[in-house]
């Protein structure tokens, strides 16, 4: 690609490409991000989150400017152009001539050479007068699937706080355990959870980033010293290694495994499994967390390209195999013993839904709601051994 366009450019173009293609925007800048400068990173990371979550309103302004339907355009037009009227109208501080040159420059050297003076004439158009949105998952930008379900399932007053907390960079929390001191130099504000802390400024140091919605989930198991503890599917186990400050006995399993050496550091027992099938234990957990793949649209603000690539068939097959996780994690439940079931999805289907096919009734259920709570959506339901 042409030299002329930065390489924060270059990198949010390739990262919205390679999510274009089925990859997630965090991990994807996370390992590509290294050898940047840090100002440089920070702006690739603000432009992709950016335009992964206002693309709707992106594709009707680009729309409104020229004429055409982004459905007619190149994905790689259309991804320049999106990047282009991002820096143009919701960016403060980049000077207009650099958003449209570097955004015609990247037309042209990812081989759309013909298209250099349409994506030029457009974006010189594009100004910061207000333009009415069409409609409300335009004015939201969310698919209206998912705003009509969040509209049965909570009010539309409550799904338009979910849209809108979706719109904005999340906080980041921190995990810093209640026996442990925290730093002088550390920035952060106490929150409801104990050890969770939201970071005011700065870094966050040697301790763990862990979103206050996944924090919440941990305390519900009340854990014990010595107690058994069984993590299903653990990875990258950062609610394993909140778990362990109670001093329990911790397995933590996961099936992908990749993913699965992301728990080895944590020094408690690894299984490489997959909890659909019977658990390869000859015995009974005294606690037992099944935090289960999910949709994530309780993370939408975090991970935006969910919201464009899910649909409602995902969620029933996510339920049916949530079904089977459960089923098979209640199995190796010690009598007298707690199981928490939790997803960070807002969906029915994959939270009391699953509850309910099994007949089994909670003990306590918790529910964080983006926009009404702070942090990341999460369902969590505490269920005793019968
Ligand atoms: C929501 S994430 C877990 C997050 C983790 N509990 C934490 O707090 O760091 C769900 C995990 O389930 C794993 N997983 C997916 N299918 C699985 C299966 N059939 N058996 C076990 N783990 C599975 C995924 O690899 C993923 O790591």
């Amino acid at each position: 690609m042409s030299a002329t366009v930065s390489p924060s450019r270059l990198l949010a173009f390739d990262t919205l490409r390679k999510v274009g293609r089925g990859g997630y925007a965090s991990d994807l800048l996370a390992a590509a991000s290294v050898p940047l400068d840090p100002r440089d990173a920070a702006l690739a990371s603000e432009i992709v989150f950016g335009v992964l979550r206002f693309q709707a309103q992106l594709d009707f302004l680009i729309q409104h400017y020229s004429g055409r339907a982004v459905s007619k355009l190149d994905f790689e037009v259309v991804l320049a152009l999106r990047m282009g009227v991002y820096q143009l109208r919701y960016l403060d501080r980049i000077p207009p001539h650099a958003a449209v040159g570097q955004s015609v420059e990247m037309v042209k050297s990812t081989g759309f050479r013909s298209a250099a003076g349409f994506a030029n004439a457009v974006l010189r158009k594009v100004g910061r007068e207000a333009v009415p949105w069409p409609d409300r998952a335009v004015e939201l930008s969310h698919p209206e699937w998912l705003l009509e379900r969040w509209d049965r399932e909570f009010g539309a007053a409550t799904a338009t706080l979910i849209a809108r907390a979706n719109l904005r960079p999340p906080e980041t929390y921190i995990r810093i355990p209640p026996d442990r001191e925290i730093p002088p130099d550390t920035s952060v504000e106490p929150t409801e959870i104990p050890g969770c802390y939201r970071l005011v400024a700065g870094e966050a140091g040697r301790f763990r980033i862990q979103d206050i919605g996944s924090q919440a989930v941990v305390p519900l198991l009340e854990l014990a010293p010595g107690q058994t503890f069984l993590d299903v599917c653990a990875a990258p186990g950062n609610k394993t290694a909140q778990a362990l400050e109670s001093g329990v006995r911790a397995v933590a399993c996961d099936f992908h495994a990749k993913r699965v050496g992301m728990l080895r550091s944590l020094g408690v027992g690894v299984v490489h499994l997959d909890g659909t099938r019977p658990l390869p234990f000859g015995r009974q957990f005294d606690r037992i967390l099944l935090d289960a793949p999910c949709s994530g649209t309780g993370t939408l603000a975090r991970n935006p390209e969910i919201k464009w690539r899910l649909d409602a068939a995902d969620i029933h097959d996510l339920h049916r195999r949530q079904l089977v996780l459960l089923r098979n994690a209640l199995e190796v439940l010690a009598p007298g013993g707690a199981l928490v079931y939790s997803t960070c999805s807002l969906e029915r289907e994959e939270n009391d839904g699953v509850i309910d096919s099994l007949g089994l009734t909670p003990d306590r259920i918790l529910r964080r709601i983006p926009g009404t709570h702070a942090g990341d959506g999460f369902f969590a339901a505490v269920l005793r051994s019968r």
